[in-house]
């Protein structure tokens, strides 16, 4: 049996996808479906003063239209990150009350989607207005609550670290509103038959979306089933429970018929989750030999006026490099938006943005080389928290970057390397990304005829997970990966946990890895009973399972199907249940009450990171000021790699999701209305094929028995980390000018 973990395997689904066989949320049709369009508000701040619905109603197709006053009622949900990222607690809809552009005021529904549209513009609403703000205010921010040891640290004693320094770099950098555009929309289509409701969602959880729903309708979970067997595009945007989909479960219940809502490209920016706006003020001090003597990091993000999101960025930054005196502040800054939420590294792109630029602005004065002074600075264990890293391969990730990206060609000083009329600068910076695992259960089954069933609620987003949970279950079943089916992305499976903060692979993998254990065992347990067979009166607990074999003493041996064959039955299912020696009871309660419970990154005994470098190339034209990024290398070390071919595809994405926050990505505000500005994906940029040269991705070897089972740490998120770092230390390098505001444009340089 070729080994199937950390191979190359291609995703088996792929020409269902390609060919438009897979169905996405918005691709099931009941019979007698009816569609839903949002009636969203124009303005920021204010009252709904009136709003009128008759000549919408009376518009050819349109079978309701809800307000505020008519949406059949339903609490609003407590399930995951409520109060945050995930579930807003201002609830649109419930009232007059108008708190940010974009805020639904209706919603319509026809029997076809063109009328739910016509029917959604005859709506008359008025208002009366306040001023607004949709930018943050850091003048006016305050420390974002929770646990004051967390969101306020101090070690040592920063003044004495400053004054004792060779170098300071003392600088703020700032990142933009950002909005997610993914290829598949957000839909969402609720079919209620009496008090049983079906909800097809691209969800990152179903079986935290099936928990909320479930409380907010007051029902008992095993009426609420919710679907979301494909995700087109994730990436924190699909983790919560959003108003649409509260809305159409309602208006589906209200008219007593299955109802499809898809969000238009424009109120995606108002009813789904973004990345908000930040600044970074952060202090680097260090002695003439580079080692810091000071740290310090102030974060200040942008949040709603009714949510307090905290996206612990300052927690992530600490852990990085070895340094006496430390002081780090979580700060928030309120504006009137929606809540904003995860967005792929949902803290870790725009502080590292801001740690990197500032760790090379500090090797500029300290003249030293910017791969030395993290080669001086790495530390074996967690500064702040002060247990060892599980494991850490920083700077073997800085090795094998920096020698296939050609950094040794590299001349120190600032536009000291053209190219025609090209400034070329070089640039680099650190990857990461923390570990965290989550309890997971799994359900295995086991034919003679050599296939297996993998069962599990958790959710491809379009990562390859359906292939890499076969691929573990194939391994440790010894079949081949094709023989395993694998069902995920359906609430009534056993539990696994978001599909959100790169946990999938390490949480869910891990229960499928133990619950082929527990199959195998229970075939042993059989299999020892019946005679003439190699394990015939051997003691169970002597037989171990290796990658298909049974291998019990002197040599003993079968393989794990031929055993399964010799049952009576001729097939075998088990429950594998996963949850990290390290877990708190409390973090386990939380996952199976349909929360968000890890172990890790930091645990009571270690430190769980993934890292990588990143190497940049720049060309800056001497004329246009063009910046182009032709040429970017990283290497990444994350534990196992169960699916080289993915992986790839997953630290590439990253990456080039790294360049369009360095280059392109902006939601731009228009001040005067106080509203997004380019809410399309006309004019929100992102990176295009033209706008990338070549990637270049190694995967560094790295055992870790510590994370997990598996030995994995996640990659779904490390690889857009440091990235706009790596292109601003390059832009520097290649004009002399430092910019700290995400992102670089042709003006700035
Ligand atoms: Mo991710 S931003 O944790 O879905």
């Amino acid at each position: 049996m070729a080994e199937t973990i950390n191979t190359a395997v291609t995703r088996y689904e792929a020409p269902r996808k390609v060919s438009g066989e897979t169905r996405y949320a918005a691709d099931f049709m009941p019979a007698g479906l009816f569609f839903g369009e949002l009636v969203v508000s124009p303005i920021t701040r204010g009252q709904l003063a009136s709003i009128d619905t008759r000549e919408a109603l009376a518009e050819p197709g349109v079978i309701a239209v809800y307000t505020h006053e008519t949406i059949p009622k339903y609490e609003t949900p407590k399930g995951f990150y409520a109060g945050g990222p995930g579930t807003s607690s201002f609830w649109p809809m419930t009232g007059t009350e108008i708190k940010y552009a974009g805020q639904p005021v209706a919603y319509v529904v026809a029997d076809n989607a063109a009328a739910a549209r016509r029917g959604a513009k005859l709506v008359k609403a008025r208002y009366s207005k306040s001023v607004g703000r949709i930018e943050m205010d850091p003048s006016r921010s305050f420390v974002a609550p929770g646990k004051k040891d967390d969101n306020v640290i101090t070690k040592g004693d920063l003044k004495a670290g400053i004054a004792a320094a060779a170098a300071v770099v003392d600088e703020t950098y700032t990142t933009p509103f950002q909005h997610h555009n993914p290829m598949e929309m957000f839909a969402t289509t609720a079919h209620w038959r009496g008090e049983q409701l079906t909800v097809w969602m691209p969800s990152q959880s179903v079986r935290t979306a099936r928990a909320g729903i479930a409380a907010a309708f007051n029902l008992a979970e095993t009426q609420v089933e919710v679907l979301s067997p494909f995700v087109g595009g994730a990436f924190g945007s699909k983790a919560g429970l959003p108003p649409y989909a509260m809305l159409t479960i309602a208006a589906a219940r209200g008219v007593g018929a299955p109802v499809r809502l898809m969000v238009s490209r424009e109120h995606m920016y108002t009813v789904a989750s973004f990345r908000p706006e930040s600044s970074q003020k952060i202090r680097l001090a260090a002695a003439r030999d580079g080692r810091l003597t000071a740290f310090e990091h102030i974060e200040t993000a942008q949040t709603s006026q009714f949510d307090d999101v905290i996206n612990p960025g300052t927690h992530m930054t600490r852990a990085m490099y070895a340094c006496p005196n430390i002081h780090t502040e979580q700060r928030l800054a309120r504006s009137d938006t929606n809540t904003p939420g995860f967005m792929r590294a949902p803290n870790e792109m725009q502080t590292f943005f801001a740690l990197e630029s500032a760790m090379d602005e500090l090797a500029f004065k300290l003249t030293m080389d910017p791969v030395e002074l993290r080669r001086v600075n790495d530390t074996r264990s967690h500064p702040v928290a002060d247990v060892p890293f599980s494991s850490r391969s920083l700077m073997a990730c800085y090795d094998a970057a920096a020698k296939s990206f050609g950094w040794s060609r590299r001349s120190a000083a600032p536009k000291s390397m053209t190219d025609g009329d090209w400034f070329v600068g070089y640039g680099c910076a650190t990857s990461t990304y923390p570990t965290a695992v989550a309890p997971s259960a799994a359900r295995v089954r086991m034919y003679g005829a050599g296939t297996a069933v993998v069962e599990l609620a958790a959710h491809d987003v379009g990562t390859g997970a359906y292939t890499i949970m076969g691929q573990i279950a194939a391994q440790r079943l010894g079949l081949p990966v094709k023989a395993v089916e694998v069902s995920m992305g359906h609430s009534s499976l056993p539990i696994a946990p978001i599909s959100g903060g790169s946990v999938t692979s390490a949480s869910a993998g891990s229960a499928v890895h133990v619950a082929c254990l527990k199959l195998a065992e229970e075939i042993v347990r059989s299999v020892v009973k019946l005679k003439d067979n190699p394990l015939s009166g051997v003691d169970p607990a002597q037989v171990k399972l290796m990658d298909g074999a049974l291998q019990g003493p002197a040599g003993k041996s079968m393989s794990l199907l031929d055993a399964l064959k010799a049952t009576p039955r001729g097939e075998a299912a088990a429950d594998g249940e996963y949850a990290h020696p390290e877990l708190t009871e409390q973090a386990l309660r939380t996952t199976y009450k349909g929360g968000y419970g890890v172990a890790g990154p930091v645990t009571k005994t270690h430190a769980m990171f993934a890292f990588g470098a990143q190497f940049v190339e720049v060309r800056v034209h001497r004329w246009t000021h063009e910046i182009r990024v032709p040429r970017i290398h990283g290497a990444f070390a994350a534990g196992t790699i169960l699916n080289r071919k993915t992986a790839h595809s997953q630290l590439m994405g990253g990456m080039i999701w790294g360049i369009g926050s360095a280059l392109h990505e902006h939601t731009l505000v228009d001040r005067a209305r106080a509203r997004f500005l380019n809410t399309d994906i006309a004019e929100y940029l992102v990176p295009v094929n033209a706008d990338i040269g070549e990637v270049n991705v190694q995967m560094i070897d790295e055992r870790d028995d510590f994370v997990n089972p598996l030995g994995v740490k996640g990659i779904g998120e490390l690889g857009i980390v440091g990235t706009a770092a790596a292109v601003a230390n390059a832009i520097h390098h290649a004009t002399g000018k430092r910019l700290r505001a995400l992102p670089f444009t042709m003006k700035d340089v």
